[in-house]
């Protein structure tokens, strides 16, 4: 069975957890799009895993993890990540795969990204980590890609031709003094030898696992709401997030695809600038902030927090293909009286339940909520479905009944054993 997770609303609806516990139970665990931007916070008995690069399946013994593609590779960042793993005795030794074809995150894009953003009226509010930058010369066709850390003359030559033209643009436009060649090269040359043993064909390797009947999960980073196409462009991150990319991300057709299962908050969160409908008032944003612990796993940003949108989720059910959703943290919403969820937004007088794209009427139009009872504690033990709290289960009812989708798991706390199977 090859299954991909999907966020559906704007990353960190808690993937990561989920990711986790279904890793024990297929072969593979393959990261399709995005780079170092992403955080996927596991947390095994009393420690906490943030992974930024790394497959969140890499904590379980014997399978096979795979950096696709189409990720963008910072390699001095998985170098920090494979020294963490190693540092707490996990073997990652023939279970770490990098494809040979995924591109690599340079310091000029690094600081490109951040030159662009203090140079830019309207923010994005980016992580900073370089990926925009790195998706354009990739899609520009300057991109350097992992197999040539492993060819001294083609890495060579290709980082003379980008500084070239690159320094002149650093200098004369962000007033930058550029790149020196030898550092740079020396170094990820250096990158390429440590790392030559991880770099392979990763479409051959997946392919001829789907081939052989292995279990392939498709690990998705941020969401559908980031995704380059679909995302509230331009408040996205470039790269395609949404269930589409793991074919393009790993070279895995799509008849190869068996299920995408939606990961979704019980309510919504957002990093970064732009539109956000159902965004809570200011204090009470605070209150479930920091209820929820709700700062980014990669900048530590405050992130910023709203109600369930159900119009957002019922688009990225459409676009992905979701068959079951993931409904995490409904344990914040304990000790609420009310809870909303957006069924429909209202722009000009005008009611629709469309998902809209134009920026003018995502950030004029007022949500439509439908109001639900509260509850005071999700669950006490033990955890079944029907030792929720009988308000918490409308909650979800009522999701499920709008979305059209089956919830098939319900996260009440961050341990792996805080999972409630349906
Ligand atoms: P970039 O991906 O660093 O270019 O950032 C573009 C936008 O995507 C910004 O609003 C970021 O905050 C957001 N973003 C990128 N990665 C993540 C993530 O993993 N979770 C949440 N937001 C993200």
């Amino acid at each position: 069975m090859n299954t991909v997770i999907v966020g559906t609303q704007w990353g960190d609806e808690g993937k990561g957890k989920i990711i986790d516990i279904l890793s024990e139970n297929v072969d593979y665990v393959v990261r399709y799009q995005g780079g170092n931007n992403a955080g996927h916070t596991v947390v095994a008995g009393s420690r906490e895993y943030i992974f930024h690069l790394m497959p969140s399946g890499i904590l379980h013994k014997g399978k096979i993890c795979c950096i696709g593609n189409g990720v963008v590779v910072d390699p001095q960042v998985l170098l920090q990540e494979i020294n963490n793993l190693r540092a707490s005795k996990i073997n990652i030794f023939g279970r770490l795969k990098i494809s040979s074809l995924a591109h690599v995150i340079l310091p000029y894009h690094r600081i490109l990204d951040l030159l662009r953003e203090t140079k830019r009226a309207n923010k994005i509010g980016t992580t900073g980590r370089g990926i925009g930058p790195c998706y354009a010369d990739k899609i520009s066709r300057c991109g350097i890609r992992m197999i040539d850390l492993l060819n001294p003359k083609v890495l060579r030559d290709k980082l003379k031709d980008n500084l070239k033209e690159k320094n002149e643009v650093f200098k004369k436009v962000y007033g930058h003094p550029g790149f020196d060649f030898d550092k740079i090269y020396k170094e990820y040359l250096s990158y390429g030898r440590l790392f030559s043993s991880y770099i392979t064909n990763t479409h051959l390797l997946l392919n001829k696992a789907s081939k052989d009947k292995k279990d392939i999960l498709f690990e998705g980073a941020q969401g559908t709401f980031l995704d380059i196409d679909f995302g509230t462009y331009p408040f996205v991150t470039s790269s395609s997030a949404t269930s589409g990319g793991a074919c393009i991300g790993t070279g895995v057709p799509p008849v190869k695809i068996d299920k995408v299962i939606g990961v979704a908050k019980a309510y919504t969160t957002r990093v970064g600038e732009g539109p956000f409908p159902t965004e809570f008032s200011r204090s009470f944003g605070c209150f479930i902030r920091d209820k929820g612990n709700e700062f980014g796993a990669t900048t530590g940003r405050p992130r910023r927090c709203g109600w369930f949108d159900a119009v957002m989720l019922k688009e990225a059910v459409l676009l992905n293909g979701i068959s079951e959703l993931a409904i995490m943290k409904i344990d914040v919403l304990d000790g609420l009286k009310t809870i909303k969820i957006c069924t429909a937004y209202k722009y000009k007088g005008k009611a629709f339940s469309e998902f809209p794209y134009d920026l003018e009427v995502l950030k004029g139009l007022k949500p439509v909520y439908k109001q639900m009872r509260g509850w005071p504690k999700t669950i006490n033990n033990p955890k079944r479905y029907r030792d929720l709290h009988p308000c918490a289960r409308e909650y979800l009812e009522r999701l499920s009944g709008i979305l059209k989708s089956k919830i098939s798991m319900i996260s009440v706390g961050s341990a792996r054993e805080a999972t409630i199977f349906k």
